[in-house]
């Protein structure tokens, strides 16, 4: 399946998506990578890596709904059939995330449907759970909201802080965002009045 990441920064996400679908029998293509800030390091690895990239920054037009429509348009000039957000930090939407339901997903640094929003390292420090991690979901109307495709736990160690925490964190999205946008392009993770259905496991 043709898969468009869209990402604002860093994009080690994307680039774990990338490497996964440098294997033939990974089941999408990464065809491009949108970003809406062109200094984003992720575009310089994509473009490293041979993949598409454009940038649509936000100030380049007058309302929200232009830019959500100047992003969409970029999506149907490269043929996605998958939208990934990975790292993209702005809140898409009413319009573009109905057009995209059930095709577009998002990974988020928390077991939801606890820590929603940012700093979610930091708050789970302070709240003093044991157990922390990372998700993968269907984007839709709320944020962070969605129906839940999959989820990788880490554990809190003693003596962790927020960025000991967000490392292990990271390393788990690196290995469930490749797993989670698979199962969407395979057809065995599907979105369906408001849930995921997965596919039995053989
Ligand atoms: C990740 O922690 C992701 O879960 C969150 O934003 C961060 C993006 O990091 N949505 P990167 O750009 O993929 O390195």
């Amino acid at each position: 399946k043709r898969t468009v990441v869209l990402i604002s920064g860093r994009g080690s996400n994307m680039t774990a998506l990338i490497a996964a679908a440098s294997n033939p029998d990974y089941p999408a293509e990464i065809v491009g990578v949108i970003s809406d800030r062109a200094n984003a390091a992720g575009l310089g690895i994509a473009a490293a890596r041979g993949i598409a990239t454009k940038v649509i920054s936000r100030a380049d037009y007058t309302s929200k709904e232009a830019h959500d429509g100047a992003i969409d348009a970029a999506l149907v000039s490269f043929s996605a059939e998958i939208v990934a957000l990975a790292g993209y930090m702005r809140i898409l939407g009413a319009r573009f995330v109905e057009k995209w339901l059930g095709r577009m997903i998002n990974i988020h640094p928390a077991l939801l449907p606890a820590f929603k929003g940012l700093d979610t390292h930091a708050r789970a420090l302070r709240a003093g759970t044991r157990i922390h991690g990372c998700t993968v979901h269907f984007v839709t109307l709320d944020m962070d909201d969605g129906p839940i495709i999959a989820q990788a736990a880490v554990p809190v160690m003693v003596g962790d802080n927020e960025d000991t925490l967000a490392a292990r964190v990271l390393k788990a999205e690196h290995r469930l965002y490749p797993l989670a946008l698979g199962l969407v392009a395979e057809g065995k993770a599907r979105m369906e009045g408001g849930r995921t259905v997965l596919a039995r496991f053989a």
